[in-house]
């Protein structure tokens, strides 16, 4: 197992679409270990391959309290979503320490993959759903940020390029 950089935006990699995972094998349940182990050390509660330039449809998510429920999900999909919607403070590990609202449906039906290749779905609602929804986001190449208004997500840029210079020159 390894640790796994985390891209940081506004790294152009973080809006590349990842392709579909054509077969669940040793090399992808190698890439799920790493993940969750990179996720953990930086204590998410969820990552998308994206996150670590690997350009495949691959999550990893732990929301529960006590960091022992892990759920990879393969290939998902959202079979169906509520027409209620709920808004929520967001967070990203490619954007620490920024954190903003962003609207989306209360709960879904998801279907995925499991680590085994086996197909199956889920029900999630709170901060599950929002998680499943932020992560399956990075896959399609889209930041939390990309939801809010290009003034916000202009000075969240400006923010994050300025960190970036400061922690190259320490
Ligand atoms: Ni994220």
């Amino acid at each position: 197992m390894a640790l796994l950089d985390i891209l940081q935006y506004p790294d152009p990699r973080l809006h590349k679409v990842a392709a579909p995972v054509t077969a669940v094998d040793q090399r992808v349940r190698a890439i799920v270990a790493d993940m969750f182990e990179t996720m953990y050390a930086a204590k998410g509660v969820g990552l998308a391959a994206t996150q670590v330039d690997i350009h495949e449809r691959i999550i990893v998510v732990d929301t529960s309290e006590q960091r022992d429920q892990p759920l990879v999900l393969i290939n998902p999909e959202i079979v169906r979503h509520s027409d209620e919607r709920k808004e929520w403070e967001e967070g990203c590990l490619s954007l620490p320490g920024i954190y903003d609202k962003v609207t989306r449906p209360d709960s879904i039906r998801v279907r995925a993959l499991d680590a085994r290749g086996e197909a199956f779905e889920i029900d999630a609602d709170g901060l599950l759903a929002v998680c499943v929804q932020h992560e399956m986001d990075h896959l399609e190449g889209r930041v939390f940020v990309d939801h809010l208004s290009t003034l916000k997500r202009s000075r969240i840029k400006a923010r994050m390029r300025k960190r970036q210079r400061e922690t190259q020159a320490a």
